[in-house]
């Protein structure tokens, strides 16, 4: 009960100092602005289909991330997001070297070293140096929920070792001060870069991760829309023209009983959509959309939705959200496994969104044609290159898939049409 009042009055606390939502910023040229829903580069409207590709930084031929942004601009993508962060358990080192991984921060007795070196931060500087030239923007997340490429887990591991929560991560004044210490070094190293689209806080920021949640953490309590206002504030004092967007799944807390037992709607992951967005610093709002893992009744005789007409719901879900908080909307991760399910399914999705002012990013990008070790490389985990086809979790999108590239392409011209 006492967690629940200094809860309430947080939450309040947060609301009465939304007030300078959507302040218009002057911005050197080429960077990405809002008015009102709508995202703006030089003062033109900037309406786009983009790609996600977390393996862009790690592949070691400069000549395949060439290869990776002319394909992506053939295809009319706008925007790239990427990962920001890639980092190592010291336990990791001799075999990131020996295998020519990708890694930034090395963590070590409670602490991290950076890597700015060739096997570094210089890679992350190709990426973008590569992104301007073929007119792609870039959005950069700072760290990971998920174990993944070095996310939160690595620093409760190592500032808390045997912590039993996930969430302390939110709270814990040496973890916060630990990330903002990553957060400064790569928001000063890029802070000039019209190449940047956006800083993301988190990908996909949830009370639980690998570790469990404690209880002290939900929306309800405010813990997530709280550590997105101190990092959104903190972010904006270091750069003040770049937009800054949480990264969330875009889980909602309604208060509607009929969702109550529903973890994307009960406040129970931890994000406040609506809350989050009226945040003076979260410039724009993201979401994610994966309802066949989440959901798996759907389809099945009895259940109110299909896989489809759920995706519509949650797309309408945000799309009126993001509307009343009048600010712009990026449906920044989707998918569906199986080419058959994606051909079916997408033009609808795809459709709703172009209806509703989307910027829309589906999981994930393909490439094909990567010569890197002949076409095939274990990059880490089970992410490989294979024929030279890039990193395949059943999301990725190839342009040998007709049907389903053309779905996207088509999209992107109507976008590029919106944006004259
Ligand atoms: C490692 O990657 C670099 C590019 O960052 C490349 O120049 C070098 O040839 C690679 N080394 C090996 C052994 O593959
Ligand atoms: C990092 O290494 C420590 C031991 O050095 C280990 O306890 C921990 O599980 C590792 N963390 C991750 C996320 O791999
Ligand atoms: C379908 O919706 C009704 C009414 O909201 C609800 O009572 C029922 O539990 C739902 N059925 C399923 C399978 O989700
Ligand atoms: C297509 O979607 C259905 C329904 O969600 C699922 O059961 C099936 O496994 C999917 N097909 C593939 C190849 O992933
Ligand atoms: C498209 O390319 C991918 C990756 O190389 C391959 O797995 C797939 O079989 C190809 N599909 C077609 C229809 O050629």
């Amino acid at each position: 009960m006492k967690l629940l009042i200094s809860g309430a009055i947080c939450l309040l606390s947060l609301l009465a100092s939304a007030e300078s939502v959507n302040v218009k910023r002057a911005v050197p040229k080429g960077f990405v602005t809002t008015r009102g829903a709508d995202f703006e580069l030089d003062g033109s409207p900037f309406a786009f289909v983009g790609a996600n590709s977390y393996w862009l930084p790690l592949l070691t031929s400069a000549q395949d991330v060439e290869a990776t942004f002319q394909q992506m601009h053939d295809a009319g993508v706008k925007v790239l997001r990427t990962w920001g962060f890639n980092a190592i358990n010291a336990s990791e080192l001799a075999g990131a070297r020996q295998s020519n991984l990708t890694y930034y921060q090395v963590w070590n007795d409670g602490d991290w070293t950076l890597n700015d070196g060739p096997q570094g931060l210089q890679r992350l500087d190709n990426v973008l140096k590569i992104a301007l030239k073929y007119d792609i923007k870039v959005i950069l997340a700072f760290t990971n929920n998920w174990v993944g490429y070095g996310g939160l887990e690595l620093y409760v591991d190592h500032i808390a070792p045997g912590a039993s929560a996930h969430d302390v991560f939110y709270t814990d004044p040496k973890m916060i001060a630990s990330y903002q210490r990553y957060v400064k070094t790569i928001v000063n190293r890029y802070k000039n870069s019209p190449a940047i689209f956006a800083w993301e806080m988190m990908n996909e920021a949830r009370c639980l991760g690998d570790l469990p949640s404690s209880s002290d953490c939900s929306a309800p309590l405010g813990t997530l829309p709280k550590w997105y206002r101190e990092q959104s504030d903190f972010i904006r004092s270091l750069d003040p023209h770049h937009l800054i967007t949480t990264g969330g799944e875009g889980h909602f807390f309604w208060k509607n009983p009929a969702f109550s037992s529903d973890y994307n709607f009960n406040g129970q992951a931890g994000e406040d959509f609506d809350l989050d967005l009226t945040l003076p610093n979260v410039d724009f709002a993201t979401y994610h959309m994966y309802p066949q893992t989440w959901y798996p009744q759907l389809d099945f005789p009895g259940s109110n939705f299909t896989v489809e007409s759920w995706g519509l719901f949650w797309i309408d879900a945000h799309a009126n959200a993001a509307k009343k908080a009048g600010k712009p909307l990026v449906l920044e991760e989707f998918g569906v496994t199986g080419e058959a399910n994606k051909t079916t399914i997408y033009p609808s999705w795809v459709g709703r969104a172009l209806d509703t002012n989307h910027g829309i990013m589906p999981w994930q990008f393909g490439a094909l044609k990567l010569k890197e070790d002949g076409g095939n490389r274990l990059i880490k985990y089970a992410d490989a290159l294979i024929d030279g086809a890039s990193p395949n979790d059943g999301y990725a999108i190839y342009k040998n898939q007709t049907a389903i590239w053309d779905i996207f392409t088509n999209a992107a011209k109507l976008q590029a049409a919106r944006s004259l």
